[in-house]
């Protein structure tokens, strides 16, 4: 049985008893032993790695190396050659549009996104369709944020070059089948791309066994630093690909005109890279493994289904997604009528309650659910239900602030 004050004591942030921190799909909080590790890099370890030949810099390299070894188990890659080190789900996701799509997509090909994705894995694929005359096609959901199966079924066919979706969407919080597609896409003979950026924090994933091809995460919404996140590729694809940025570290002998590349997974890291912030993410996923998913999910279902009953009965409130609260991953998207979610958001903040209000990054699924904006919710595993208590009671003023009698 986990102790959750003391996993609370952890997060320095979280000492101050006045704030509710639930806006963690954005960015989750650190813990002390990440930012030690960090902090312990730079104060015993520090130098520039993979270059130097004395001690500190091939004891960042180890470091550097170790971390890459450590996010290969965590998500069940085969091994450090699958795993290369990005600032986050973004640049992960565009390193194989820039590199894997422009050279392999062609004019007649589709690829296949759906209509809950986050921008980051929509404007890539849009640049390649632009620059090979290839076609985007969307996957479309109910109001529930579910994709009917028919949905896979009639749109992933045989000019289907690539799947590209999000596991958990970061406005539903829905958890796609991710094997089922995999196995449609791959007899289509397709690649499948996972974002990865709001389920890698929450859920234990093993990409062999989803049947991922690529899959993107980010550091700083599971513990890590900011500025480190990572992308898996099976090895074969990585071998083939050429590389997405180009200098420093990447080659193998360069001539005046021409250059070898790097092995895998250095071929892609080109430029000076990011150790301390690798030192922070295994430092993050150690923690992570410490606590255990079975707690992490418990936690923020139960946190959710707090939420979720506390508000889908409210006259005011309209809630999105589905409505089993365990169906969320801990997010909860939500509009009060008359109450623009900007101003849900200060209201909120003046009682010291932090939730995102806008667009989410995900703006052709807020067209297709016919809002400009919402708020979200999102917890993590720290968060409690006595906060979760004190967010509806903040949520409750929320009208009467704005000048409404009720
Ligand atoms: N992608 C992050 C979010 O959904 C920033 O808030």
């Amino acid at each position: 049985m986990m102790d959750l004050q003391a996993i609370r004591s952890d997060f320095p942030i979280l000492a101050d008893p006045e704030y509710i921190y639930f806006d963690n799909a954005a960015t989750s909080q650190r813990p002390r032993q990440v930012l030690e590790a960090v902090e312990q890099f730079y104060k015993t370890t520090n130098a520039n790695p993979l270059r130097g030949l004395y001690e500190w810099s091939i004891g960042a390299t180890e470091a550097y190396e170790n971390a890459r070894e450590k996010v290969a188990a965590f998500i069940g890659a085969k091994g450090p050659t699958e795993i290369v080190f990005t600032r986050n789900a973004t640049e992960s996701i565009n390193l194989v549009a820039y590199s894997w799509g422009l050279a392999n997509v062609q004019e007649g090909d589709e690829i296949v996104v759906s209509v809950m994705e986050h921008h980051s894995n929509i404007l890539p694929w849009q640049m390649v369709c632009k620059k090979t005359g290839a076609k985007l096609i969307f996957l479309e959901c109910d109001k529930f944020g579910k994709i009917p199966e028919q949905e896979y079924t009639d749109k992933i066919g045989p000019k289907t070059k690539l799947v590209a979706i999000t596991m958990v969407s970061n406005v539903f919080g829905i958890q796609n089948p991710i094997a089922d597609i995999a196995k449609l896409a791959h007899a289509n003979g397709a690649l499948l791309m996972v974002d990865g950026a709001q389920a890698a924090p929450h859920t234990k994933v093993d990409v062999k066994a989803l049947g991922a091809d690529f899959f993107a995460f980010s550091g700083h919404k599971m513990l890590a630093p900011f500025g480190i996140g990572g992308l898996y590729a099976r090895e074969e694809l990585l071998d083939k690909m050429p590389p997405f940025l180009t200098g420093g570290e990447m080659i193998e002998y360069v001539t005046r005109q021409d250059a070898t590349y790097a092995e895998l997974p250095h071929k892609f890291e080109a430029g000076t890279v990011n150790a301390a912030g690798a030192v922070g993410l295994a430092a993050a996923i150690d923690y992570l493994n410490e606590i255990g998913f079975d707690f992490i999910e418990e936690q923020e279902k139960k946190i959710t289904r707090i939420l979720y009953e506390g508000m889908k009965d409210q006259k005011y409130i309209t809630l999105f997604g589905s409505e089993n609260p365990d169906e969320h991953s801990g997010i909860v998207t939500f509009n009060i009528e008359g109450c623009h979610p900007h101003d849900v958001s200060s209201v909120l903040d003046s009682e010291k309650v932090c939730v995102r209000a806008g667009h989410h990054c995900a703006q052709p699924l807020l067209q297709h659910l016919g809002v400009n904006a919402t708020a979200r919710a999102s917890v993590y595993f720290y968060n409690t239900e006595q906060e979760a208590e004190r967010f509806l009671e903040s949520l409750s003023h929320v009208r009467s602030w704005l000048g409404y009698a009720d």
